[in-house]
């Protein structure tokens, strides 16, 4: 399989403390790949580099053949698409949040499908017109989800999106996961969920900075 993701002695350093000690990874197209490993062993940051949301100090990471920081940043969140750990919601509405991707995209929101997505993770239509405020934190990680997935990108990284739900939502997810994943996806998933740990095929596991081999 081609790689998406070459990753070559990569380092990140804030001040004196090396989050990231010489990560060196392949990542092929339409892999599942998860990514385990203590708190605070740098998961978050080595996936916030593969978003381009942070520069590494040094060392190398390609996609699609191809320096990072080659692509032209709004172009390269479009291709990968990092769903937060902690998301927040804008605006005033569930609406606002999905049109947003359609926005982004000159294109003409197309509230259908927005109703058909909303239902995809067992929220229902008058969902789109709820209030910000009064969405609950498991609600808010599906809504942001589906805010990534509106225009599939080609890699997905998921921060612990499943953290906050219970066990029939977390299943809605994973099998909206699978499906897009049987469909090409690239999906980095990080975690700390034991089913989903026991579930994953490939998976590697990041500890105190560094790719820890199982
Ligand atoms: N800008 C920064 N300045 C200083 N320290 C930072 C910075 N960003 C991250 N860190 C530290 O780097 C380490 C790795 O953080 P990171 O968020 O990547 O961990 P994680 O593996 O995602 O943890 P968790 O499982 O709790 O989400 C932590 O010790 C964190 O405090
Ligand atoms: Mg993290």
């Amino acid at each position: 399989m081609e790689k998406i993701f070459e990753v070559r002695n990569l380092f990140y350093q804030v001040g004196d403390t090396k989050i990231l000690k010489d990560i060196n990874l392949d990542i092929k197209k339409g892999q599942y790949l998860t990514v385990v490993g203590p708190s605070g062993s740098g998961k978050s940051t080595l996936m916030r580099i593969l978003a381009s949301m942070l520069s590494s100090t040094s060392g190398e990471v390609k996609f699609d053949g191809e320096p990072i920081e080659t692509y032209e940043p709004i172009q390269y969140r479009q291709r990968v698409s990092y769903a937060f750990q902690q998301p927040t919601l804008f605006g005033k509405t569930v609406r606002d949040n999905l049109k947003f991707p359609f926005e982004v995209r000159k294109k003409e929101f197309d509230e259908s499908k927005a109703i058909e997505y909303l239902q995809m993770v067992n929220l229902s239509a008058d969902y789109i017109d709820k209030s910000v405020n009064d969405v609950s934190g498991g609600e808010k990680q599906r809504v942001a989800l589906l805010r990534n997935l509106l225009f599939p990108p080609e890699v997905l990284i998921t921060d612990e999106v499943t953290a906050g739900l219970d066990a029939e939502n977390k299943d809605i997810v994973h099998k909206i996961l699978s499906e897009f994943n049987q469909q090409g996806l690239t999906i980095l998933r990080v975690t700390h969920d034991e089913s989903e740990i026991e579930d994953s095929v490939d998976k590697i596991k990041i500890r105190n900075g560094e790719i820890e081999d199982d």
